[in-house]
């Protein structure tokens, strides 16, 4: 039988009839992949074969460009306003721009147990219940297994109408979806769909590309909007969804550490929306709940103690007050940790070598810990002064002085206050949580204690309380917990 794949150098794009590890072209390490050979070249081989059940066009999208057309000046292209679909869930809407778009397809990602079958699945049967045709192919689990899932949701009823396909054959699946024509369908998930021309392993670049190209195919055909659901390990290693990127509409990452209940939805990409927004959900006993007034819980959570400190931060177009906690504490080692949960590492690094420098607080010699509460991650500018007043505060074993307080601010090289994007927003929320006293870069507007200078900020923040002597110095070494000196140091042992 004719050769139906052929194995591609990703680096060189030399063509190979078996793997190699290494291209014999370029030498590359591990850049050969398995792709199935354009249809034309092989239309004469399947028609001798097996007469594939709903096959499709083959391996690439296609267009429904006339094929007669010539170039169209842009003005002259028509648009029609974009239908969408609501999920039923006001949180997924707005990440994705409005809902679903018919004939788009959404890569949902997220490490294992995180919650995209959950979520999916109360996508499916909020559809589902608003009339719409859907269809749930799960190739990981069994039918019975999504079944018991779905009844533990809180709209069980609406979850239970839902059409499940257990399957993994990709052939199967694109015939069901082409005979019964849904409207929305998820695949859960994509690593688990086998193309049965390819060789290799489901989930291996090869197949998921393949599998996808095919489903997109079908999907922009018949204008089923399809929400592909992929793993990624915590360091995105694992190969598969990061090389669908490019072909999807949208990439949304579901986020979230799976002993704390919060989960944070964002939209890396997304041809028909922001990638600013980010959505906010708990998991509770009956599945996803959508966390609306996320700023007013961590606000009544913070604990306001020495190393803690509320910031008025942007998650897209929304101001959202979160707390963010550092701990300062002696280190025995030659280079002591600095451990963040929430920020960029390196973002740390900066606003500690700032506020030595300018804020006459070294902590050289200690350990640091930061930490975003709640599991939420932050990635604004906004936050360099919390982080800044956090680690003063936790170094010198003082609250943030004065009635409650939030601040915002970005931190120059210089130790100058830098003014940040929707000052008066991020002030309103405050204000609205009861938090008064606002430190921000000068320009922020109305109602805001303006500081121009990181050093400035801290005489604001840490005021008349601040004491002089660092507790730390004098806190006991040796084989005691980094808790328990921190503890010490707290008290001003
Ligand atoms: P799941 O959606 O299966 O995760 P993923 O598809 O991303 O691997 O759900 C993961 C966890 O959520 C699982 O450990 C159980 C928990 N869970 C609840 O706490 N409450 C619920 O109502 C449901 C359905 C799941
Ligand atoms: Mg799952």
């Amino acid at each position: 039988m004719a050769r139906t794949t052929v194995h591609v150098c990703s680096g060189c794009g030399a063509q190979e009839a078996k793997w190699h590890g290494r291209c014999p072209t370029c030498g590359a390490w591990n850049t050969l992949v398995e792709e199935r050979i354009a249809p034309a070249a092989v239309a004469g081989a399947r028609a001798r074969g097996a007469p594939g059940r709903g096959r499709t066009r083959g391996g690439r999208p296609v267009s429904a460009r006339d094929p007669g057309a010539g170039p169209v000046r842009l003005a002259e292209v028509g648009s029609a306003p974009l239908q969408r679909m609501s999920t039923g869930i006001g949180e997924l809407d707005r990440v994705l721009g409005g809902g679903l778009v018919p004939g788009s397809l959404v890569l949902l990602g997220g490490s294992p147990g995180i919650g995209k079958s959950t979520l999916t699945n109360m996508v499916l049967g909020h559809l589902q219940a608003a009339g719409r045709r859907t269809l749930y192919v799960s190739g990981e689990e069994s039918a019975e297994q999504v079944r018991l899932r779905a009844e533990r949701l809180a709209g069980a009823e609406a979850a239970l109408g839902v059409p499940v396909l257990a399957e993994t054959d990709l052939d199967e699946i694109l015939a069901v979806l082409a005979a019964e024509r849904p409207e929305a369908c998820v695949i859960d998930s994509v690593q688990t769909l086998r193309c049965g021309e390819l060789s290799g392993a489901p989930g291996s670049v090869g197949q998921v590309r393949e599998v996808a190209a095919r489903i997109t195919e079908l999907a922009k055909t018949q204008g089923t909007a399809v929400i592909l659901v992929g793993h990624v390990t915590k360091d995105g290693a694992l190969a598969g969804p990061r090389v669908l990127e490019h072909l999807v509409d949208c990439v949304l990452q579901f986020e979230g550490e799976r002993e704390r209940p919060y989960r944070e939805l964002r939209a890396l990409k997304n041809r028909f929306g922001s990638t600013n927004e980010a959505g906010l959900f708990e998991m509770r006993q009956g599945g996803l709940v959508e966390v609306v007034d996320a700023s007013a819980r961590f606000v009544a959570e913070a604990t306001r103690a020495p190393g803690s400190v509320v910031l008025a931060a942007m998650e897209g177009s929304r101001p959202l007050l979160v707390e963010v906690q550092a701990l300062v504490a002696p280190s025995e080692l030659e280079q002591p940790r600095r451990v963040v949960s929430g920020l960029d590492r390196n973002r740390l690094a900066l606003v500690l070598a700032i506020l030595s420098r300018h804020g006459r607080i070294a902590t050289g010699r200690a350990d640091v810990f930061v930490n975003v509460v709640g599991g939420v991650r932050l990635d604004e500018p906004g936050c360099d002064l919390a982080v800044a007043l956090a680690v003063a505060s936790a170094s010198r074993g003082v609250p943030l002085a004065g009635s409650p307080r939030a601040c915002f601010g970005e931190l120059g090289l210089t130790g100058e206050l830098r003014w940040v994007g929707h000052p008066e927003r991020r002030l309103e929320e405050a204000s609205k949580h009861g938090l008064g006293e606002v430190i921000a870069p000068a320009g922020s507007g109305e109602g805001a204690i303006e500081a121009a200078t990181l050093s400035d900020a801290l005489r604001l923040g840490l005021g008349a309380g601040e004491r002089s002597e660092r507790p730390a110095r004098g806190a006991p070494r040796g084989r005691q917990t980094v808790a328990l000196v921190a503890d010490r140091a707290a008290r001003g042992a």
